[in-house]
């Protein structure tokens, strides 16, 4: 949002830089001064905490790849070192471990935040789509971050996964076996292809940290999104996000923080495998292959489809399907606060994806795999068929004219959604 700059550099090193090189003004109007809605609730504090994890998880791995040996006879016990003998190893693994289920923790009440409040709509849109590819880099991030580890648990998730590629074959002979093979660097998932998902590891985060810029400069553009859907209309509308928001952020992250570090120091296996202290052993498959718990949801997918290319498909499309969020939603107001309707529909989204996945981590078979199939279809009818057909027909609840109206707890602004968030053009 463009609005007067406020930065008075008072220093002559400042005024000396601010004529040549205005990034103290840059971070002064962007995230000093920004007119922020004066609304936002605490599920606006996790972009924040994201950022904060990013970081963690960037200063962790970089420390940990300074110990850590991507060759296939040494990277299981070069771990083990890392736990035992490198000084403070274990925290930083323990850190490292646990911070990417916080990432996924955050990511997915920052994404589920998005849904309910609509704030993928008009403007956003290219924000919402930046944040579907972040969250696609997370993934392989986390996928590939699992694998180094080289325990059972890791080698067999490779080797279920990058099969899936093999499933091209029904499309053109032999080219799905050529990817895979391309993949692994040979015959089998071997030396070759751990040093590829190492390198790629180290990769991707610097290419989550571009993108994460690239996000937060399309945010700085409209603005925050807020609880009423509603457009910042006038002044009163909005404050400085500091230190109003600075401080209910810090504040959130440290309760957040203590939930990671009572993870950290109390039970840090907690979320992973037993499976995963044993050495990879390519000739001995563990009777359950279960992903981490951050992808059980969309694994409860892949493996509901008989077919393997239509699983990989159905895999597939339930992430990309979310970048489509803009123009599958019809609704002609922002807020889920303001549908009567789409709210019941909203919740039972939210809990069909936790009970996918519980059927992710459960083997599929018998009333699982039933269940897991009532539950795919539910997945793709909500963003396929509710989301659409529901924003044409329900007739939105009243809604306060403005955000200090909500504020000051004025009700009904007309019972009608404003030129700003209902006009066909601006949903
Ligand atoms: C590394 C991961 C991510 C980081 C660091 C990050 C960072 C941020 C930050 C700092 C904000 C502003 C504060 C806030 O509204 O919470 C934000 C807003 C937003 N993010 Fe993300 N984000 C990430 C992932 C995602 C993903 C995966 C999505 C969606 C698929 C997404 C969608 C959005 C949307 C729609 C907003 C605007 C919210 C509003 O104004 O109501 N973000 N993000």
């Amino acid at each position: 949002m463009a609005h007067a700059s406020s930065y008075r550099p008072n220093t002559a090193i400042g005024k000396w830089f601010d004529v040549r090189l205005p990034v103290m003004r840059m971070m002064h109007d962007q995230f000093n001064d920004f007119p922020t809605p004066r609304n936002l609730n605490y599920l606006w504090t996790f972009g924040g905490i994201l950022t904060f994890f990013l970081v963690v998880q960037l200063a962790t791995g970089i420390v940990l790849a300074m110990h850590y040996i991507p060759h296939e006879s040494m990277a299981f016990d070069s771990v083990e070192k890392i736990m035992r003998d490198v000084n403070w190893g274990w925290l930083l693994r323990y850190m490292h471990a646990n911070g990417g289920s916080m990432f996924f923790l955050a990511v997915y009440i920052h994404i589920a935040r998005g849904m309910y409040y609509g704030s993928y709509k008009a403007p956003r849109e290219i924000l919402w789509v930046i944040g579907v590819f972040i969250f696609l880099a997370m993934m392989a991030t986390a996928f590939m971050g699992y694998s180094l580890v080289w325990g059972q648990m890791s080698f067999w998730a490779v080797t279920v996964i990058t099969n899936l590629f093999s499933s091209l074959d029904s499309i053109v002979d032999g080219l799905g076996t050529a990817v895979v093979q391309w993949i692994w660097g040979g015959f089998s998932v071997g030396g070759p292809t751990l040093t590829r998902l190492f390198s790629l590891h180290y990769l991707l985060p610097f290419i989550i940290t571009g993108l994460v810029i690239l996000h937060i400069w399309a945010l700085h553009v409209p603005g925050s999104n807020n609880p009423t859907g509603i457009d910042i209309k006038s002044k009163s509308d909005a404050i400085p996000f500091h230190p109003y928001y600075t401080f209910k952020d810090a504040y959130a992250l440290c309760l957040f923080v203590i939930l990671f570090m009572g993870l950290v120091f109390y039970a840090p296996n907690f979320l992973a495998h037993p499976d995963n202290y044993i050495q990879a052993n390519p000739l001995q498959t563990p009777p359950h292959i279960v992903p981490e718990w951050y992808f059980l949801p969309f694994y409860a997918i892949l493996r509901a489809i008989p077919d393997k290319l239509f699983g990989v498909i159905a895999f597939a499309g339930s992430i990309g399907l979310l970048a489509f969020l803009p123009w599958l939603d019809t609704s002609k107001v922002k807020s889920t606060r303001y549908r009567p309707i789409y709210k019941w529909f909203f919740a039972l989204f939210i809990i069909n994806t936790l009970v996918l996945g519980y059927l992710g981590a459960k083997p599929a078979e018998g009333m699982y795999l039933l269940f897991a199939r009532i539950g795919t279809a539910f997945y793709f009818a909500h963003l396929l068929v509710v989301m659409p057909v529901v924003g044409w027909f329900e007739k939105p609840s009243a809604m306060p004219g403005s955000i200090t109206d909500d504020v000051l707890g004025k009700g009904s602004g007309g019972g009608r959604p404003s030129a700003a968030t209902a006009s066909p053009g601006r949903r």
